[in-house]
């Protein structure tokens, strides 16, 4: 298969063809999901908890997300891969240039970023300019879960809803070619989906997201403790790791994942 590129993915959009993406940290995955048709691939910092055992993501530094990008690289035919800014890795212009290059250095296709504030958008549009591709991040954002007091669902009212789509409008309007939406009401899934032209991809963010995404994990149902709303158990019903896997890919492209049961009211 030829490498998946921002190209590709943005065409798969315009066609409405639903884009998949699960997380990896190392090789052996990078090549399964590679094996199951998996398009992207995201080396999230929820290797912070996933891999290190940290009950949030915030001690995660650049070299570790690297390391890990390594990894899943050498073993990538073709997924698109992308990899997290961490936290307070992004702070000032100048520091998050010097962290996406040592991401894109380690192999990634794009970075993410996490929030649409003013300051992010400007991080944004600078990382663009310069050439870095990024992925907006919004909704739950869980480098800020120490402000927020815990994991919640957002954008829920009418006010924090519009500020969201203001949000992933300027994200777009600064260069962002892709937007990470977590943990909101499915409406607003749909709602900024149909606003935006660049894709979507939800977790926790309904059905009419432009392509899906979880923690690797958490859809083999092998995370410890109880596992989030939006997560599907992908090894019910199936013997193998990748026909869990297959399955998943199938799921998103016919759009039966996620149904209702997985997303959040308004
Ligand atoms: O770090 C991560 O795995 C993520 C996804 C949950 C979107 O950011
Ligand atoms: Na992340």
């Amino acid at each position: 298969d030829k490498p998946i590129t921002i190209t590709k993915l943005l065409a798969m959009h315009a066609e409405g063809e639903k884009i998949s993406m699960l997380t990896a940290y190392d090789s052996t995955m990078s090549a399964l999901l590679n094996r199951c048709g998996v398009e992207t691939i995201l080396v999230g910092d929820s290797l912070g908890n996933v891999i290190q055992g940290h009950s949030s993501t915030t001690p995660v530094t650049v070299e570790q997300v690297a390391y890990h990008t390594e990894c899943v690289a050498r073993a990538n035919t073709h997924a698109f891969l992308i990899a997290d800014l961490p936290f307070a890795s992004y702070g000032d212009p100048v520091q998050a240039l010097e962290s996406s290059a040592q991401l894109m250095r380690a192999g990634a296709d794009m970075v993410k970023l996490e929030g649409g504030g003013d300051w992010q958008v400007d991080i944004i549009r600078h990382l663009v300019e310069r050439s870095v591709p990024v992925c907006a991040h919004l909704g739950l954002l869980p480098q800020s879960v120490h402000v927020l007091g815990g994991y919640k669902v957002q954008g829920k009212s009418k006010d924090a809803a519009s500020v969201m789509l203001e949000q992933a409008l300027a994200c777009q309007e600064a260069g962002a070619q892709m937007v990470v939406l977590e943990a909101i009401p499915s409406s607003l899934g749909e709602r900024i989906t149909a606003e935006l032209h660049i894709p979507t991809i939800g977790i926790g963010a309904g059905p009419d997201c432009s392509g899906q995404v979880l923690v690797l994990q958490d859809m083999l149902g092998i995370s410890p403790g109880k596992p989030p709303k939006f997560v599907k158990n992908f090894m019910d019903g199936h013997h193998s790791v990748e026909a869990a896997i297959k399955a998943y890919v199938r799921e998103v492209k016919s759009g039966k994942f996620p149904g209702p049961e997985y997303g959040f009211a308004g």
